[in-house]
C-alpha cells in the first residue's frame, strides 16, 4: 500500500513535528506551508480517511484489516509530495468535497481503518523531515515527535475560514449558522469517539489562531520549531 521512497534530500536527522487540532483550525495550511519553508515532508492525515470511492459507505463497518489490505489504495511518497492513488488514479483533489467530508468522521471512528492506516503513517515519519497534522498524530501515531503544536481557534472564525475557501466572502448568516453547526458536530465526532479521539496532549504547545493571520500563524510556528530544535 506504501512506497515511501526516500527523498532525494538527505532525510537523516531530520525531526517530526505534528499539528493536531479541531476541524478548522487551520492545520493543513498552516503545515504545508511549513513543510514548503522547512523544505519538509507533509502528511495531511485527514485526507487518508477521505476515501470516497474505494467502498460503498455502508460497507467501511464490516471490512477487516486484511480486506482494506487487499484494496488497490496506494499512498506513495516521493520527494516533497504525498499522493494516493485509487486504482492507478490519483484522488489527492476531489478529497474535500461536500460529500466526502460529510461522511468522514464515520470512516476515521472504525477501529479497522485506524489501524490499518497507522503503520503507514508511521513509515512515512520513519526518517524525520515531515510535518504531520490531523487529531492523534502527537498521541497516537508519533508520540515520540521532537515539536507537538496544538491549533486552536473559536468556532465561528473556524467556521467562517471554512466559507471562505468554499464560496468566497460572500456568504450570508444563516451559511454561517449551518457551518457552524457542522463544524460542531465534527468536533463531538473526533472528540467522543473511541479510537484515537481528538485530545490535547501534555507536551502539545498550544497555539490559538482566531486572532491570528494566516502568516503570523505560520511565523509562530516557525519560531516554535526554531526553539525547539535550536536552529536558525
Ligand atoms: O482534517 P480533516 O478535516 O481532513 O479530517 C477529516 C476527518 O478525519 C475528521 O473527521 C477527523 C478525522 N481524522 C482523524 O480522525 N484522524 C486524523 N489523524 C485526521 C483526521
Amino acid at each position: 500500500m506504501i512506497d515511501p521512497r526516500p527523498s532525494g534530500r538527505t532525510n537523516s536527522g531530520g525531526i517530526v513535528v505534528t499539528i493536531d487540532g479541531p476541524a478548522g483550525s487551520g492545520k493543513t495550511s498552516t503545515a504545508r506551508k511549513l513543510a514548503e519553508i522547512l523544505q519538509y515532508r507533509h502528511l495531511d492525515s485527514g485526507a487518508l480517511y477521505r476515501l470516497r470511492e474505494s467502498v460503498p459507505f455502508d460497507g467501511w463497518r464490516g471490512l477487516t484489516v486484511s480486506d482494506l489490505d487487499k484494496l488497490d489504495l496506494q499512498i506513495v511518497a516521493r520527494d516533497d509530495r504525498i499522493t494516493m492513488f485509487w486504482k492507478q488514479t490519483e484522488i489527492s483533489s476531489e478529497l474535500r468535497t461536500v460529500e466526502v467530508t460529510e461522511r468522514v468522521s464515520h470512516v476515521a471512528s472504525l477501529p479497522q481503518v485506524r489501524k490499518w492506516l497507522l503503520g503507514t503513517q508511521k513509515k512515512l515519519g520513519a526518517n524525520g523531515r515531515l510535518i504531520a497534522d490531523g487529531r492523534d498524530m502527537g498521541e497516537t501515531v508519533f508520540p515520540d515527535a521532537e515539536v507537538k503544536i496544538f491549533l486552536t481557534a473559536s468556532l465561528e472564525i473556524r467556521a467562517k475560514r471554512r466559507l471562505l475557501e468554499s464560496s468566497g466572502d460572500g456568504f450570508l448568516n444563516e451559511m454561517l449558522r449551518d457551518e457552524m453547526e457542522r463544524i460542531r458536530e465534527r468536533d463531538l465526532a473526533d472528540e467522543d469517539r473511541q479510537h484515537s479521539p481528538l485530545v490535547q496532549v501534555a507536551d502539545a504547545i498550544e497555539v490559538n489562531t482566531t486572532e491570528l493571520t494566516f502568516d503570523g500563524q505560520v511565523e509562530i510556528l516557525l519560531e516554535i520549531v526554531r526553539d525547539l530544535t535550536g536552529t536558525r
